[in-house]
């Protein structure tokens, strides 16, 4: 592997470091030590698929393996892959989807679209001219998109050497203003005509940018239907990590080593206390950076404008990958402006986002963007063998 944190201490030292911590943690809910389930990140066959491109001398299936390792909402990754030397397809698993916390599927289909940027670079990295046709079939939603590979020159890039070191990072940022031409550099990665994207640097918009994002927080925390759902795609043990190879975890979640070891020793965190953690967090690691941004659509909202955003976003994180700054998808706004318009509420959160984005746009991928104190470790991979059709 890449990074092998052997770090694995036994029963009796967590107890020490849990002395040490001084219970620091208890309030998140994640001390328990009914036995010592303490594994190392980033370590076996859950994360095998990250050593890439590795030995893989096939074109085809180089792009098809990068498609694996696009972001997606609670690493859900909901999707599957045809592989001929001619084109790669990538179809939707709907039945990979996160419940009311995506009821809109907005979510699914901007993380079908990271899978989708992926295998474009990837393909013109391993000498393959990549035409990207988006839903090409109107009678198969499923069929998200056909990738058409020709061969030609190849052509290395600084994104396609991002793949395998692009990891959301959740892990406190530095506060500081944001470096002179970021702004622009991100802007000139954006490409489609659809989109807009939209730059919260100021003192005061990061303010209220953060304000509404933890209240947007604490509203979902409050709603037991899409707490509920989000939770069902947490994995705690190493056991659950390997069977399943998707969801969050606690190597994922921005924490320091000792809060990661005692997380791991601990019992599965009750929803409650997992929301307690979540909502703490995002008062705090969570919205420090040097900007927040937003990536919008037009109010009609497209599936095609979702995969183009995924396909923006996926490309800035591989950018910003490439230049040692780190990124962290936020849409807790977003995901409370859907279930406003599926649970027809008040539209409290969708107010919010159009105070950001302007009435005539629809907010579709929120992010912060910042220099991170600590690396980000990746998280689990279904292996291409498993998700081939
Ligand atoms: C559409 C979409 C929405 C996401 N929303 C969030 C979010 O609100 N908070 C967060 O911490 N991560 C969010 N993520 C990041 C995913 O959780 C992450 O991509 C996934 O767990 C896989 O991890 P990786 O990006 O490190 O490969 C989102 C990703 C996508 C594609």
């Amino acid at each position: 592997m890449k990074t092998n944190i052997r770090f694995e201490p036994g029963r009796r030292d967590v107890l020490r470091m849990l002395g040490a911590a001084g219970l620091g943690i208890a309030g998140a809910g994640l001390v328990a030590l009914p036995g010592c389930g303490v594994y190392a990140a980033e370590d076996g066959e859950a994360f095998a698929a990250w050593e890439f491109p590795g030995g893989e001398r096939i074109p085809e299936r180089v792009v098809a393996r990068a498609a694996l390792l696009g972001a997606s909402p609670h690493n859900t990754q909901p999707w599957g892959v045809a592989i001929s030397p001619a084109a790669v397809e990538l179809r939707a698993r709907f039945d990979r989807n996160l419940g009311t916390m995506d009821g809109l599927r907005r979510e699914l289909h901007i993380g079908l679209g990271c899978a989708v940027e992926n295998m474009a670079i990837a393909a013109a990295a391993v000498g393959r001219a990549a035409t990207v046709a988006l839903l090409p079939d109107p009678t198969d939603p499923a069929l998200v998109a056909r990738v058409a590979l020709t061969p030609a020159t190849a052509r290395p890039s600084a994104l396609f050497d991002a793949i395998p070191n692009r990891h959301t990072n959740r892990g406190p940022y530095l506060d500081g203003a944001a470096a002179p031409g970021l702004e622009a550099a991100l802007r000139g990665l954006q490409d489609e005509r659809s989109l807009e994207f939209h730059w919260l640097d100021s003192l005061g918009e990061r303010a209220r940018f953060r304000q509404e994002t933890i209240d947007a927080t604490e509203a979902i925390t409050g709603d037991a239907d899409m707490s509920r759902d989000s939770d069902r795609w947490y994995r705690h043990t190493a056991e659950e990590i390997v069977a399943n190879r998707d969801g969050t975890s606690i190597d994922a979640a921005g924490l320091g080593a000792s809060e990661r070891t005692l997380g791991k020793a601990g019992a599965r965190p009750s929803e409650e206390s997992a929301n307690t953690y979540w909502l703490d967090a995002t008062r705090t690691r969570h919205t420090t950076g040097s900007a927040f941004a937003i990536l919008s659509s037009t109010t009609e909202s497209t599936r095609v404008d979702q995969l183009r955003v995924g396909r923006v976003y996926q490309r800035m994180h591989l950018w910003a990958t490439s230049q040692g700054l780190g990124m962290q998808p936020l849409n807790q706004l977003a995901e409370r402006q859907d279930r406003e318009e599926a649970q027809k509420l008040e539209p409290r959160f969708t107010r919010a986002l159009a105070s950001f984005v302007g009435s005539g746009r629809r907010a579709q991928m929120l992010f912060r963007i910042g220099y991170p104190w600590e690396r980000a470790f990746a998280s689990a991979r279904r292996p291409l063998e498993w998700v081939l059709s």
